[in-house]
């Protein structure tokens, strides 16, 4: 019998989309506001689901606890109040980074929880840059 446990996050950060090597106009109109080179700040919601057999001991399929610490500790003490482009090396701007767009922030998620939860279990990742344009990624 398998079930999805759900846990919701929650962090501020900023960013910039651009390519260095375009105009800022072309910049501007492949990105749109987000290619603002002063940068602008999201408030993003994370939904982490993680699925797996329930234990027949504990009735978990996860301690929501431990669930909890790992978002806390690889998701929101990295990206919260943070600058993507230039605080979180895997967006660095200067050093070739992945543009912190919401598809390529999910897969980042996603990439720093697996290994910490049980390899038996599926993990899905939902981001949301707003509360209408959301992503998701489940390792696929
Ligand atoms: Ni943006």
């Amino acid at each position: 019998m398998k079930v999805t446990v759900n846990r919701k996050a929650h962090f501020n950060a900023a960013h910039r989309l651009f390519r260095p090597e375009w105009s800022d106009e072309k910049n501007l109109e492949v990105f749109g506001k987000c290619s603002n080179p002063h940068y602008h700040g999201h408030n993003y919601d994370v939904t982490v689901s993680v699925t797996g057999q329930v234990d027949q001991k504990t009735g978990f399929v996860m301690d929501m606890k431990e669930l909890k610490d790992i978002i806390k500790t690889e998701i929101e003490d990295v990206f919260d109040h943070k600058n993507l482009n230039e605080e979180v090396p895997e967006f660095n701007s200067s050093a070739s980074g992945l543009n912190p767009t919401s598809e390529n922030i999910v897969v980042v998620i996603w990439k720093k929880l697996r290994p910490h939860i049980n390899k038996s279990h599926d993990l899905a990742v939902t981001l949301y840059e707003t509360p209408r344009n959301f992503v998701s990624f489940n390792g696929g």
